[in-house]
Order: C-alpha cells, then sequence, then structure tokens
C-alpha cells in the first residue's frame, strides 16, 4: 500500500474541498462489490472465545476473513518475534487445542479460514500476510488486520508496549496495513468450544464485543469509502470496551467516545516489595510524564479516564508508529549534545 503523491493529493483537495484533511485516495480503487478482506488475530490464542465470537460476526457480515493467531495464551509478550523451531510442536496449544504432535502450523479441520501459528502475535500476524494470504488467497489486498478483542483490557501507553494484541497491531501498521487493536474487560481465559451453546446469549461479553467489532469495522470501511486509504499510514487504532452484558447488565450496547492514549488517569507497570512473600508485586504506576500531552489533539479525554468512568462507554485512541521527538524537542537534544557532532 502507497501513500498518496502530494500532486495527486493536491488535485483531489481542489476537486473536493469539502472533504477533511488526510484522505489519503488508494492507488488502485477496489470494486465496492469485491468483499474486503480482513486478517484476524490476538495474543489469548486462536481458540479464545472473543476471537471466535468476532470471526463468525465479521464472516456473517460479509468480510473475507483470515483469523490466523498464536496457538498458545500469549499475553502480555509484547512485540516479541517467535517462530516455530520445529515442524510439529512439542506441548499442545492452550487447551491442548491442537494437542502436542500436531504441526507447528495449520487450520481448523475443516475450515481453511481459521489457523493457528506456532509463535507470538506479531509472528502470528506475519505468518498470514507474508505465508497465508501468497500461498492460499491468491495474494489478495488485506484491508485491515483486527486484533482481538483481548481478554482484558489494553489501557494507556503503559499497556502499548506490554500488549502482545496491541503489537500484532504495531506489526500490521508498520508493513503498511491498516489495523486495530480491540480490548475487552472480560479478562479470563477462555475456550470457545465450552461456549458452543451460548452463540445467541445476547448477553454474553464475547458475543456483545464481537458485534460492536462489526460496527466498528463496518463504519470504518464506510467512512473511507473504496476510494481512499483506511488509515493515514503511520497510524493504527486502539479500542477498549467497558463490562458488558453478564459482567454489567446495565451495559449492552456501549457508546463510542474518541480519546487519547495519553493524557490524565495513564498509568504503566510498575512493582513493590511484598514482605510477606518475599517476592515483588504488580501494581498500577503513575507517572507524570504519561499525563503529558504533546502530540495529538491536546483537548481529548484519556482513554484511561473514560474506562475509569465505568459509563458503558467504549474509548477510541488513535496512535502512530512514527516514533520520532517532535522538531523541538530534537532540538533541545542536540543542543545538549552539541559538542558531539
Ligand atoms: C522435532 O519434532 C520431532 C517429532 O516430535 C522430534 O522427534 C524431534 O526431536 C524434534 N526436533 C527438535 C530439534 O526438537
Ligand atoms: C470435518 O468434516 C468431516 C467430514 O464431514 C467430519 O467427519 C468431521 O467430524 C469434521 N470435523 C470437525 C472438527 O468438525
Ligand atoms: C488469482 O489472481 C489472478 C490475478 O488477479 C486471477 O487472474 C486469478 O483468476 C485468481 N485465481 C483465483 C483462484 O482466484
Ligand atoms: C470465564 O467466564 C465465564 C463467564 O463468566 C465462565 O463461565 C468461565 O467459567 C470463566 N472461565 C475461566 C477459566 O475462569
Ligand atoms: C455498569 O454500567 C453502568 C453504566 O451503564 C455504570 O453506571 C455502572 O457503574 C457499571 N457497574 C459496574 C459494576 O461495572
Amino acid at each position: 500500500m502507497k501513500f498518496s503523491t502530494p500532486v495527486a493529493f493536491a488535485i483531489l483537495a481542489s476537486i473536493a474541498s469539502a472533504l477533511p484533511a488526510y484522505k489519503f485516495p488508494v492507488d488502485e480503487p477496489v470494486s465496492a462489490s469485491d468483499p474486503k478482506t480482513i486478517v484476524l488475530s490476538n495474543d489469548d490464542g486462536w481458540q479464545a472465545l472473543n476471537i471466535r465470537a468476532t470471526y463468525r460476526e465479521l464472516t456473517n457480515a460479509g468480510y473475507q476473513v483470515i483469523l490466523s493467531a498464536p496457538a498458545s495464551q500469549r499475553s502480555g509478550w509484547s512485540g516479541r518475534f517467535v517462530l516455530p523451531t520445529n515442524t510439529t510442536m512439542s506441548t499442545g496449544g492452550e487447551f491442548n487445542y491442537p494437542p502436542a504432535g500436531s504441526p507447528s502450523w495449520g487450520h481448523e479441520e475443516n475450515d481453511t479460514s481459521i489457523w493457528y501459528f506456532d509463535g507470538t502475535p506479531a509472528s502470528s500476524v506475519a505468518f498470514a500476510l507474508e505465508y497465508l494470504v501468497p500461498n492460499y488467497y491468491n495474494n489478495t489486498k488485506v484491508d485491515l488486520v483486527v486484533n482481538g478483542p483481548n481478554e482484558g483490557l489494553n489501557v494507556s501507553p503503559g499497556m502499548f508496549t506490554i500488549s502482545g494484541t496491541i503489537s500484532a497491531t504495531y506489526n500490521s501498521v508498520y508493513r503498511g496495513v491498516p489495523a486495530v487493536a480491540f480490548s475487552g474487560s472480560n479478562g479470563n481465559n477462555s475456550f470457545f468450544a465450552d461456549f458452543a451453546d451460548q452463540e445467541d446469549d445476547e448477553n454474553l461479553a464475547a458475543n456483545i464485543y464481537a458485534k460492536k467489532v462489526t460496527e466498528f469495522v463496518d463504519a470504518l470501511f464506510k467512512g473511507a469509502g473504496d476510494e481512499y486509504e483506511l488509515l493515514p499510514v503511520t497510524t493504527g487504532l486502539n479500542v477498549n470496551f467497558p463490562k458488558v452484558g453478564h459482567d454489567n447488565e446495565s451495559c449492552t450496547d456501549p457508546s463510542w467516545v474518541y480519546t487519547r492514549l495519553s493524557g490524565k488517569g495513564s498509568y504503566a507497570a510498575d512493582l513493590k516489595y511484598d514482605e510477606d512473600s518475599k517476592l515483588f508485586v504488580w501494581t498500577n504506576g503513575y507517572y507524570e510524564p504519561m499525563t503529558e500531552k504533546i502530540f495529538g489533539i491536546k483537548t481529548l479525554q484519556s482513554e484511561a479516564e473514560i474506562i475509569n468512568d465505568d459509563n458503558c462507554q467504549t474509548a477510541v485512541s488513535a496512535f502512530s508508529i512514527d516514533y520520532d521527538a517532535s522538531v523541538e524537542q530534537n532540538e533541545y537534544i542536540q543542543q545538549s549534545l552539541q559538542g558531539l557532532f
């Protein structure tokens, strides 16, 4: 996916001045009738309830979905890029699904759209984009990578680097494929097969999240149209759902709020020494730099604020993988180090 040329953008801007800024035309618009192709991954594993419910909803909505996720629970594995070291697995996947001795990558017996890869979230996405798409999908264009919904929230810059679900997302973004990370407030390790009889339970959190993911993806495609890039290059989205359904009966259809990743209430991993166990325990650390608003829209509420408010709202934040510091910050640093250059 290439970035539009400034010339094309200028021409477009002159004929369509009503368009918001930063609508980037695609090089080769596809026919609106072509089904959109979505790669779906996560860090909880291919057998997690949330990802299977989302696979079902997106497929029912008419998307071509390629599910490709780790064979095992890989929460908190960050951007580690681990590949299988053997063609077969010496231990089983999560819930022993698939069992030990299975091939290190494979698909559901009767469904070549649902794959596991004995790796990490980041490498599972690469497996889909670099191996499955050319070998099984005729090199079709992947329009979007959806990750999750994660079992558990991924809020604040502190979780950005730790979460496998978010890392699968930025791994897609740096490949030039638009991507969104979704995270739920239903944090347990669930096996989809245990919930086979609950596909119609309208209050099962996984089912509500799956419907909300589909609503969001529909809106994203509709908003961009077929002529434009889904998201500006270098950007991705981080979406966090509140407790819903059986976890909070008064919230079954959360609304959307556009937020920022950093800002008030933002936190990161920290530790505390525990005298009793003589070990360290994980705590949430709150630090001034996390609340700084240097980039982005400074008036937006932080996703931490929205999620902590617990007001049946879903936080939607945009991030950029252009990790460079601002011009002013660079100049300050260059000045400090001027003896060196
Ligand atoms: C690879 O897996 C096979 C079959 O389980 C096993 O016999 C072999 O020792 C494994 N190789 C390595 C390097 O672990
Ligand atoms: C796959 O299809 C075959 C043939 O219809 C059937 O016997 C088998 O039970 C199916 N496997 C699963 C996991 O559904
Ligand atoms: C694969 O793509 C090529 C080129 O776009 C096309 O001609 C061909 O029909 C496609 N094959 C299948 C099986 O979709
Ligand atoms: C996960 O949550 C569901 C629904 O609340 C519950 O039925 C299930 O037992 C839980 N699983 C685990 C592993 O805690
Ligand atoms: C449930 O959601 C409502 C808003 O719909 C909120 O006021 C309440 O605090 C939530 N309760 C729990 C236990 O999460």
